[in-house]
């Protein structure tokens, strides 16, 4: 099973044991609003099916979600969705305690990483609500850039379509945070 460590973080695969830390986590209407599929308010049983759901993607082989701990605690999420040959679309959300101080940005690059040199992605891509500048920062320092074009993405959270970015990484020129240790 794949583990990666950042500089602060570890970033290990989601177990069934981790479905009430995010419960607690993801019951955050921030996270909601600016991700396609989690509810608000959000349940235990969500979060038993989210958990069950991307276990069995993780066997199936084209999602790879990695529970961001500091410490033992969970604190964050971070995952890669396989979209297309060779093709994979990072994501991330970070509890409400945690924000502010460079998790997305460091757990952000450490997927990237993993992306590229674990499944062989030739392309990486991302997205993120055009209300949602935080995370276009995110990515925008980490090397991603705007492609131009938009989507709409129905966020469970808002019930309703929203306007997406569509952005890439400029992967020739990506070499990431030297800090990112990955072990298969
Ligand atoms: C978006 C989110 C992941 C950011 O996490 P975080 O750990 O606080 O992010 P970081 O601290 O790594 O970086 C935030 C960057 O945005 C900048 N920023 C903050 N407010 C901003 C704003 N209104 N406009 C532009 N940039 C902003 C910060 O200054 C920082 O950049 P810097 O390092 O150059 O100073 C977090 O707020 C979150 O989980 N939100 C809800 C779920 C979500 O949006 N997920 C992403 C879906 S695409």
């Amino acid at each position: 099973m794949t583990v990666i460590r950042t500089k602060r973080f570890t970033l290990r695969p989601i177990e069934k044991a981790d479905a009430p830390r995010f419960a607690v986590l993801c019951n955050n209407r921030e996270i909601a609003r600016h991700t396609a599929r989690i509810p608000h308010p959000y349940t235990r049983q969500d979060a038993e099916l989210f958990v069950d759901q991307l276990m069995a993607a993780r066997i199936k082989g084209d999602e790879h979600a990695f529970a961001v701990c500091r410490d033992s605690e969970i604190i964050a999420c971070a995952g890669a969705l396989q979209t297309g040959e060779h093709i994979w679309e990072i994501g991330y959300w970070v509890g409400a305690d945690y924000r502010g101080d460079g998790v997305a940005s460091e757990i952000a690059d450490a997927i990237a990483q993993f992306a590229i040199s674990e499944m062989a992605a030739a392309s990486v891509t991302a997205g993120y609500f055009i209300d949602n500048p935080v995370s276009g920062r995110v990515l925008e320092k980490i090397g991603f850039h705007n492609t131009g074009e938009t989507v709409m993405i129905t966020s469970l959270g808002r019930e309703q379509p929203v306007s997406s970015y569509r952005l890439e990484l400029d992967v020739a020129d990506f070499s990431g945070s030297r800090d990112v240790v990955i072990e298969t």
